[in-house]
């Protein structure tokens, strides 16, 4: 996941440059990131994310308790910034037909062996087709999908102005875009001595979009006025938000805290239709 206090990498820089390589560009340091990474991060998250699948975010809340895509069962689905596609995967069993995307080959290669393994089961569903691009600049004709979905997926790593008209032209009128990523408050609340959301407001909220750590990946953290601004100028009707809490007695692989996030919002799941 990208945040705060999560798996990869601290935010020592949090406060300093936009991009911790300047030559590169964000998407072309993810990228690097996530290849570096994917082996790390699938070894510690892996297990756990294989086991609760259609689940969201560092706290596995199970979609079955939030509802937020519904039944996928015949729709045209895209998981935009699959990693290792366990999401995809679970929902190919629910006989959507699903296209997981992602920019890194090494959680591709990740993702191919899952969806291998998947195929050869006994509860196999449709195939899995995986797509190698930046969510910026998909390969796919306009229109192709009913649902573009991510839980902290390529709408975390992303600049907004780039992705959501990428999504609305690859959506269906009437189509469905539903992400999950990390609020503002982790990131403004961090602290990095201790590598926690702490309760404490420490940076401003205002005037940055592009959050960089020195050895992690840049983010991109808008106000909530600046995503709705967003969303409206892409053509996107907002139809929910739903503000993820920390289920009692929670617990995660990836090092945050469940009772700051029983007290605060630490992830949220936009719910966003094409108008
Ligand atoms: C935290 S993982 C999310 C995948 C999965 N839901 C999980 O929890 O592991 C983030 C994924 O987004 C991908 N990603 C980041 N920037 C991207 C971009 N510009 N285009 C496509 N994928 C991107 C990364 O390569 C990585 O696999």
């Amino acid at each position: 996941m990208s945040a705060p206090a999560g798996s990869s990498g601290d935010h020592s820089s949090a406060e300093h440059s936009p991009s911790p390589e300047h030559s590169l560009s964000p998407e072309q340091h993810n990228r690097e990131f996530w290849d570096d990474d994917a082996d790390d991060y699938q070894a510690a998250h892996g297990a756990a994310l294989r086991r609760t699948p259609d689940a969201w975010g560092v706290w596995r809340v199970p979609e079955a308790d939030v509802r937020v895509l519904g039944d996928v069962a015949g729709l045209d689905v895209l998981e935009y910034g699959c990693g290792a596609a366990q999401w995809s995967i679970a929902l190919a069993g629910q006989r959507a037909r699903v296209v997981g995307l992602d920019q890194s080959t090494s959680q591709l290669a990740h993702a191919a062996k899952l969806a291998h393994a998947a195929r050869a089961s006994a509860d196999a569903g449709r195939a899995l087709p995986l797509v190698c691009a930046s969510g910026t600049q998909s390969p796919f004709a306009a229109a192709s999908f009913d649902l573009v979905f991510c839980d902290h997926g390529v709408m975390s790593f992303c600049d907004p102005d780039a992705t959501l008209p990428e999504v609305a032209r690859l959506l269906r009128p009437g189509g469905r875009l539903v992400f999950s990523h990390t609020t503002p408050w982790p990131y403004v609340t961090y602290r990095h001595r201790t590598d926690r959301a702490t309760r404490r407001l420490r940076r401003s909220y205002f005037g940055r979009r592009e959050w960089a750590e020195a050895d992690g990946t840049v983010d991109f953290v808008l106000t909530m006025g600046e995503w709705v601004r967003a969303f409206r100028a892409a053509g996107f009707v907002i139809d929910d938000l739903v503000e993820l809490r920390a289920p009692k007695g929670a617990t995660t692989t990836f090092g945050w805290d469940a009772g700051w996030a029983r007290r605060w919002p630490a992830e949220q799941i936009w719910l966003l239709r094409l108008g």
